[in-house]
C-alpha cells in the first residue's frame, strides 16, 4: 500500500464543502464521553479546513447499532464535546443522509461545522453500499478521510465514497502513517517490538510481519502462556488458546529461522485466583505453574530485561498489556513497560487499544512519541495489510 497520500494541504478548500470522515467512536459511560482523545486528534484537520474557508461536514460511526437510529448511539455527546473544543457551535443533523442532513448541508456556510448522525444508523454503511456513498458524496465537493481507527473497514463512508469525490487524507491519518509506517519501513535500529494481551490469535499476523522487520520481539501478557504450553511447560490454570499451541510452535521456529530473538518472560507473577486479593508469588516458567494457579503479570526479572531492551532501542512499538493491569497487584509489568517507554529517547509508538488506555491511565501519555488512535486498524497495519480507508485516497 502506497503511504504517500495527498492531504488537505494539496487541495484548494476555500469556498468548498468538505466532507470529513472522522473516527468519533469514543467510549461512553451513562451517555458521557470517558476519553475524548479521538475527538481531540481530529481538531487539526477541522481547524485547518475552517481557517482556509471551507464549510465542514463531519461524519462518523459510534458503537455498533444494528437496527437503525437509537438514542444511545446518537452523535449528540460528540457534537457537544467537539463544540467545546473548537470554541464554536457544531450543528447536529437529525439523520445521516435524510431530509434534515441534506437541508443543513446545503445551508452550511464557510467557517461553519455540521455533524451528521451516526453513519451506522444507515444499514448500507457497513455493507459499503454505493447508494449511501453517493448520497454522502452529494453533500460535498471534496472528501477527507481522517478516521484512522476505522481505516481497516471498507464501508460506505470510509472507502466507498472515495469513488465519487476527490479524496485525500487528513492530518491524523497522515500522522499515523508517518509513525506506524516509519517504524515498518525505515525504523531507527535497534527496533524492538513488545507484544502482549490475552490472545495469540490476535497477534499471529503481527508477529509474522514483525519477524521480518524488528530486531527483537518481546512477548508478555496472557498470550505468553500459549507459547509456554508449546514449549512443554506446565501452565496451571493460566489463560491458554489450546487451538493455537501449534501456531505458537510455528512462530518459535520461524523466529529461529529468521534469527530474530522472540523473548518470553523469564519469570511471572502467578496467583491462586483471578482477583486483586489472591495469594501471589513469582515463578520461573520452567518450574511450571501449579494446578489452580495462573499467570497474572510478568515478574521482576522480566521487568528488568524488558526495560533494558526498551532503554537500548531506537524504535519501540508496543501493543498489548503485560498482565492483568486492571487489577492493581498485577499492573506492575504493564506500568514498567509504559514507564521505560516514557523515559526512553527512542521513537516510541503504542498501537491503540488496551496499551494506549494503560499508558493514559498510568499517566505516561505525554511522554510517548505516538499513541495510535486505532486498535484494530493499527494491528492490521502492523500486519502489513492494506487499509481500505487509506488505499482509496489519492496518491501524491
Ligand atoms: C474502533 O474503535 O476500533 C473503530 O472505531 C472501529 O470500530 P468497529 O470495530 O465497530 O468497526
Amino acid at each position: 500500500m502506497n503511504l504517500n497520500k495527498k492531504t488537505v494541504r494539496d487541495l484548494n478548500v476555500s469556498g468548498k464543502r468538505v466532507l470529513v470522515r472522522c473516527d468519533f467512536n469514543v467510549p461512553l459511560s451513562d451517555g458521557a464521553i470517558t476519553d475524548d482523545k479521538r475527538i481531540r486528534e481530529s481538531l487539526p484537520t477541522i481547524r485547518y479546513l475552517l481557517e482556509n474557508g471551507a464549510a465542514v461536514i463531519l461524519c462518523s460511526h459510534l458503537g455498533r447499532p444494528k437496527n437503525g437510529p437509537e438514542e444511545k448511539y446518537s452523535m449528540k455527546p460528540v457534537a457537544e464535546r467537539l463544540g467545546e473544543l473548537l470554541g464554536k457551535p457544531v450543528a447536529l443533523a437529525a439523520d445521516v443522509v435524510g431530509g434534515d442532513a441534506a437541508a443543513k448541508a446545503k445551508a452550511l456556510r464557510a467557517g461553519e461545522v455540521l455533524l451528521l448522525e451516526n453513519v451506522r444508523f444507515e444499514k448500507g454503511e457497513t455493507k459499503n453500499d454505493p447508494e449511501l456513498s453517493k448520497k454522502l458524496a452529494s453533500f460535498a465537493d471534496l472528501f477527507v478521510n481522517d478516521a484512522f481507527g476505522t481505516a481497516h473497514r471498507a464501508h460506505s463512508s470510509t472507502a466507498g465514497i472515495a469513488r465519487y469525490l476527490p479524496a485525500v487524507s487528513g492530518f491524523l491519518i497522515e500522522k499515523e502513517l508517518k509513525f506506524l509506517g516509519g517504524a515498518l519501513e525505515n525504523p531507527a535500529r535497534p527496533f524492538v517490538a513488545i507484544l502482549g494481551g490475552a490472545k495469540v490469535s490476535d497477534k499471529i499476523g503481527v508477529i509474522e510481519s514483525l519477524l521480518g522487520k524488528a530486531d527483537r520481539i518481546l512477548v508478555g501478557g496472557g498470550m505468553a502462556y500459549t507459547f509456554y504450553k508449546a514449549m512443554g511447560y506446565q501452565i496451571g490454570a493460566s489463560i491458554c488458546e489450546d487451538d493455537k499451541v501449534e501456531t505458537a510452535k510455528r512462530l518459535i521456529d520461524l523466529a529461529k529461522e529468521k534469527k530474530v530473538p522472540l523473548l518470553l518472560p523469564v519469570d511471572n507473577v502467578i496467583a491462586d485466583a483471578f482477583s486483586a486479593d489472591a495469594a501471589k508469588k513469582t515463578a520461573a516458567p520452567a518450574d511450571g505453574i501449579p494446578d489452580g494457579w495462573m499467570g497474572m503479570d510478568i515478574g521482576p526479572e522480566t521487568v528488568r530485561a524488558f526495560s533494558e531492551a526498551v532503554r537500548t532501542a531506537k524504535t519501540v512499538v508496543w501493543n498489548g498489556p503485560m498482565g492483568v493491569f486492571e487489577l492493581a497487584p498485577f499492573a506492575e509489568g504493564t506500568r514498567a513497560v509504559a514507564k521505560a517507554m516514557a523515559q526512553s529517547d527512542a521513537v516510541t509508538i503504542i498501537g491503540g487499544g488496551d496499551s494506549a488506555a494503560a499508558a493514559a491511565q498510568l499517566g505516561f501519555e505525554e511522554q510517548i512519541t505516538h499513541i495510535s488512535t486505532g486498535g484494530g486498524a493499527s494491528l492490521e497495519f502492523l500486519e502489513g495489510l492494506e487499509l481500505p480507508g487509506v488505499a482509496c485516497l489519492q496518491d501524491r
